[in-house]
């Protein structure tokens, strides 16, 4: 009757188990929750208070006893389980198992007894307790006995399955190394330790466990690293020394025991305690010979990374993250990932590569949080594999590095920077590797600007919105200072767009303006010192052209040059040149007697006004229209004011009677100065004039 019961209860779990995938209270104890997974059923009785383990169908795979209050294991607890594969008992009060606890359990390959009180203190472990244990592969016992009970007697040595074990080790002088029964344990490739305090570290240290792939002695106290550790693990893959308190020689002994082994993988996380320089080219010899892969050397206080020889060929995974580099520089010819993330590289990379030559395998770049404010433009040059730059929680306003080259680029985290827009070269390149792979960029927490300037970058990001990760929570800075989420992006584009087209019409006529008035201006000073400025033009150029002899003061070629307008031909050849020429052996210069053929003509004038003592103006209507007698004038003024200190050396002839209104204004100036004088056209009046041209041109 019983067993029927018994057997409905059974076949209910099971019916349950098989259509119920989710956790459900246990049938058979409502504390545990249970599941299938894979084909296997599972119990979870975590965190129920049990003092003892409760009584279960033969059927569960994985028991789960974590977070209980069991104190001993009796004899036969888990008599009927024999399809029990994994049986957890960590974090439980356990002080005592009984000889006969495992019985059953022929097929467990995984125990976890971590975090009890199992100790030589308490005889926790009798001789022969895991005697039944035939298929356990892994063995978890670490953090209960702070003597290291268990590495130092052959409780454990006829687990000839065992490939994984995690226990507790103090080598003290009642056991100073790990048990020769070890030895045996010919599939142990996997060893943890949880307490853990060493004297020494040296080749006899592991002298019995000579299979061992993976050794993670992290969070061990060392007092001692001697010659030769490890250097008869000759299986040895990865070795973890984090969080130990070594000193750089400490390293150095051990890494140059590498070269005897096949060490694939040194995790050295938070090891050291002084802050170095890792300069020692020895250190990467040494792995070179080993083949390694693989680098953690996070934590640490290296300052300054930058050697000489390339990093190992073999090596594809380097991280020196969370250390204080300021300069970091290698060869990394076959390096697939750089992990750089805090640090202090900032100053460094900005004008830096922290590869020197091509890394034709780089994939993976972590930059972040190493308060870079711009990058090297060719950085990234060279790196024709790369798909990830992580260069969040940067100062970075911009991009000025060059990634038109990263092919294959698939994520550029530019998140937590100051970014306010992309710069148009920028938008091209991204565009153009978007089109060939599959480019995302984070941009979030950023310092983006939605204004008119911004504008052709806010409408490439609408177009290109598919490139964005998260883009529904970005936010940019509006025109008025207040901060928008910038999704959607239409309505924004088509407001800036309104917005700045009258912003642009403003520009643009605010430009004009400016550049109206600047015409404006200097036509005006143009014209202002239009003579100044022919007169300057025409001195320069003769001086240029032909060499004059300096004239010595009052030594000039002509004592006058005559100016007039061709209807006075008759008044120069009738009176001018018989009264001063001939009578008075006055040497003058006559513009078409006198002139260079072949000159030009404005040039000649100048040349004229030049090479004579003084100009006479034959004052006339017809000269005041002459385009070149004004021309004569306003060169003989120039030229009294630039090349004879201010001297007058200008005389008007008033030919016929000019109201004053007719006359332009310098010439006005003139004729107050008493510069001029009037011709009579009487006999006698003629005599004084003749006198009174002689006279002001002699003088
Ligand atoms: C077991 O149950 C506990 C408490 O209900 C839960 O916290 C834990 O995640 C479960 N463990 C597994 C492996 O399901
Ligand atoms: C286990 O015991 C603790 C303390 O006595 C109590 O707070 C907790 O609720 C108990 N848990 C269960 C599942 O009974
Ligand atoms: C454990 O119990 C079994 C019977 O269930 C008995 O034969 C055996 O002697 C006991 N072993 C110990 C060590 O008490
Ligand atoms: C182990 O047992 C001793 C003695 O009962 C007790 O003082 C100690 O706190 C226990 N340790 C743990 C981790 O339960
Ligand atoms: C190792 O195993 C062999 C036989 O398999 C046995 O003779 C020897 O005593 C064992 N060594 C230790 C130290 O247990
Ligand atoms: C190395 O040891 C540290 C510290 O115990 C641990 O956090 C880390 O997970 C270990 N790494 C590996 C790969 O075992
Ligand atoms: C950097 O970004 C990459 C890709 O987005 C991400 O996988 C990685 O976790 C980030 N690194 C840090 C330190 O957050
Ligand atoms: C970018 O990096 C930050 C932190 O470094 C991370 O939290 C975030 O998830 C990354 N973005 C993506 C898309 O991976
Ligand atoms: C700024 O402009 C936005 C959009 O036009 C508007 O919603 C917001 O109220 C304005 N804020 C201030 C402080 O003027």
């Amino acid at each position: 009757m019983v067993n029927i019961l018994f057997f409905c209860i059974l076949l209910t779990i099971t019916i349950l188990f098989v259509k119920n995938t989710t956790s459900i209270h246990c049938v058979f104890d409502r504390r545990c929750l249970c599941y299938i997974k894979a084909d296997l059923q599972y119990v979870n009785c975590s965190y129920t208070n049990l003092t003892s383990v409760p009584s279960l169908p033969s059927t569960v795979n994985v028991l789960n006893l974590k977070y209980n209050r069991i104190i001993l294991l009796s004899n036969g607890s888990f008599k009927n389980l024999k399809h029990l594969l994994e049986l957890d008992l960590s974090w439980n009060k356990l002080k005592r198992l009984e000889l006969g606890s495992f019985t059953g359990l022929s097929n467990l390959q995984k125990l976890k007894l971590e975090h009890n009180n199992l100790s030589l203190k308490w005889k926790s472990f009798p001789l022969g307790v895991f005697g039944p244990l035939k298929s356990l592969r892994h063995l978890n016992a670490k953090y209960n006995d702070r003597d290291g009970f268990l590495a130092c007697t052959n409780v454990i040595t006829n687990l000839k399955q065992l490939e994984k074990l995690e226990i507790d080790v103090d080598e003290s002088p009642d056991c100073p190394n790990i048990d020769k029964g070890f030895s045996n344990l010919t599939n142990l490739k996997s060893f943890r330790t949880g307490y853990c305090d060493f004297t020494y570290l040296s080749s006899y240290t592991f002298e019995n466990m000579k299979y061992l792939q993976f050794i993670d002695i992290s969070r061990c106290s060392i007092s001692e690293v001697h010659d030769g550790s490890f250097q008869d693990q000759k299986q040895l893959k990865v070795l973890n020394i984090s969080h130990i308190n070594f000193d750089i020689y400490d390293i150095s002994t051990i890494v140059e025991n590498f070269r005897s082994t096949p060490i694939q993988k040194l995790i050295m996380t938070r090891t050291l305690r002084d802050t170095v320089s890792l300069a020692w080219d020895d250190f990467f010899n040494c792995l070179k010979q080993s083949g390694i892969k693989e680098l953690q050397m996070g934590g640490n206080s290296f300052v300054y990374v930058i050697v000489k020889y390339p990093l190992p060929p073999t090596l594809e995974i380097f991280d020196l993250s969370y250390n204080n580099l300021n300069k970091f520089q290698f060869e990394m010819p076959n390096l697939m990932q750089l992990k750089l993330q805090n640090n202090g590289l900032g100053k460094f990379l900005a004008s830096n590569r922290y590869s020197k030559q091509s890394s034709k395998r780089l994939e993976y770049v972590d930059l972040s949080f190493n308060v870079i404010h711009k990058l090297h433009f060719t950085i990234f040059h060279d790196h024709p594999k790369l798909k990830t730059i992580n260069l969040s929680y940067n100062i970075l306003t911009d991009i000025s590095f060059d990634f038109s080259t990263l092919r294959s680029l698939e994520m550029l985290n530019l998140s937590h920077n100051k970014i306010l827009a992309f710069s148009e070269e920028s938008r091209n390149a991204i565009s153009n590797i978007a089109k060939s792979s599959s480019l995302k960029i984070d941009l979030s927490k950023n310092n983006l600007q939605c204004g008119c300037n911004t504008f052709p970058f806010i409408q490439w990001m609408l177009e290109n919105r598919y490139i964005f990760i998260g883009i529904d929570t970005y936010r940019c800075n509006w025109m008025n200072n207040s901060v928008i989420t910038i999704f959607p992006l239409r309505p924004i584009v088509l407001q800036l767009e309104k917005e700045c087209t009258s912003y642009t019409v403003l520009i643009a006529c605010i430009t004009s303006g400016i550049a109206l008035s600047c015409v404006v201006l200097v036509g005006g000073l143009a014209y202002r010192y239009r003579w100044r400025l022919r007169y300057v033009y025409h001195m320069t150029r003769s001086k240029y052209k032909r060499y004059r002899p300096i004239l010595d003061e009052g030594h000039y070629t002509y004592d006058a040059f005559i100016s007039y307008s061709d209807e006075e031909q008759e008044f120069l050849l009738k009176d001018i040149i018989p009264n001063l020429e001939q009578k008075e052996i006055l040497k003058l210069c006559i513009h078409q007697r006198d002139f260079l053929p072949g000159e030009d003509i404005t040039q000649n004038i100048t040349n004229a006004i030049h090479e004579s003592k003084k100009t006479v103006c034959i004052i006339t209507r017809s000269f005041l229209d002459s385009y070149y007698c004004m021309f004569e004038f306003n060169m003989a003024r120039m030229e009294s004011i630039y090349s004879r200190g201010g001297q007058n050396i200008l005389f008007l002839v008033f030919l016929e009677q000019i109201r004053p209104s007719e006359l332009p204004l310098v010439m006005l100036e003139l004729v107050q100065k008493q510069s001029y004088i009037e011709y009579p056209n009487d006999e006698q009046g003629n005599v004084v004039f003749w006198d009174k041209i002689k006279e002001t041109l002699i003088t």
